[in-house]
């Protein structure tokens, strides 16, 4: 497991009786840090640690973004600072499939390891709110998009792709930037996508983990979600 992404995994997942989740109501999505025409969720519903009977009606808040990008650290302080649980995707995959992403890619390929992305993703429905970093291909499917949707409020955390490069300590962690495609290809590619997802758009270029928090506590009070 790459060691940014150590602790925050979720319980596993249970069954529940109400897993076909209607879509939020979509309107259009907000940017540069708010979430204007969402329908509101009902807020405040906690669940103290224990997991809820059926599954959660879109109160997560989701952090999508290239890889670089930040999600990592700054969902691990937006969680703090939030008292809500952590719930990173990468490790929970790494966790409960006993390998690294690393070996996912190699024993499986990419759509090998799509396909455990896409069901540890649909298995958040069943957690109560929580802050959730995703894997930077979270939002390439149309599959993947939906669910985000379904799951709760996406953050997305806006990266020039020269920073997202230079912000990760350990590229040989990320299968992709060593496969046969050019990084700035996969990352033109998804530009539209990650719009697409996003609810909420914060711009990190140039600004350090404290900075981009501070936005992302300032958005998500504004749109009372935490
Ligand atoms: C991926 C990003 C990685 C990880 C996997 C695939 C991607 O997560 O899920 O290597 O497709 O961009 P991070 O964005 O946290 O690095």
């Amino acid at each position: 497991m790459s060691e940014d992404k150590q602790q925050a995994q979720p319980q596993t997942p249970q069954g529940g009786q109400d897993a076909g989740k209607e879509p939020k109501q979509g309107g259009r999505r907000g940017r540069g840090g708010s979430a204007r025409g969402r329908g509101r969720r009902p807020q405040g519903r906690r669940h103290a640690g224990k997991q809820p009977a059926v599954a959660n009606k879109g109160e997560h808040i989701l952090f999508v973004g290239f890889m670089g990008s930040g999600k990592t650290s700054v969902s691990r302080v937006v969680a703090k600072r939030a008292g809500l649980p952590l719930i990173d995707i990468d490790a929970y995959i790494e966790k409960t499939q006993g390998r690294s992403i690393k070996q996912i890619f190699a024993d499986e390929g990419e759509e090998g390891f799509r396909r455990i992305e896409t069901q540890a993703m649909a298995a958040l429905a069943y957690e109560p709110k929580s802050i959730i970093s995703c894997g930077g291909g979270a939002c390439n499917s149309a599959i993947n998009r939906g669910i985000l949707k379904a799951l709760g409020t996406v953050v997305y955390l806006k990266v020039p792709l020269e920073e997202a490069i230079a912000r990760i300590s350990d590229p040989s962690t990320r299968p992709l930037l060593n496969g046969e495609r050019p990084v700035r290809e996969i990352y033109e590619e998804r530009m539209p996508l990650y719009r697409d997802a996003a609810d909420i758009t914060i711009n990190t270029a140039g600004k350090g983990i404290g900075g981009n928090v501070s936005q992302v506590i300032g958005a998500l009070r504004r749109n009372k979600l935490i």
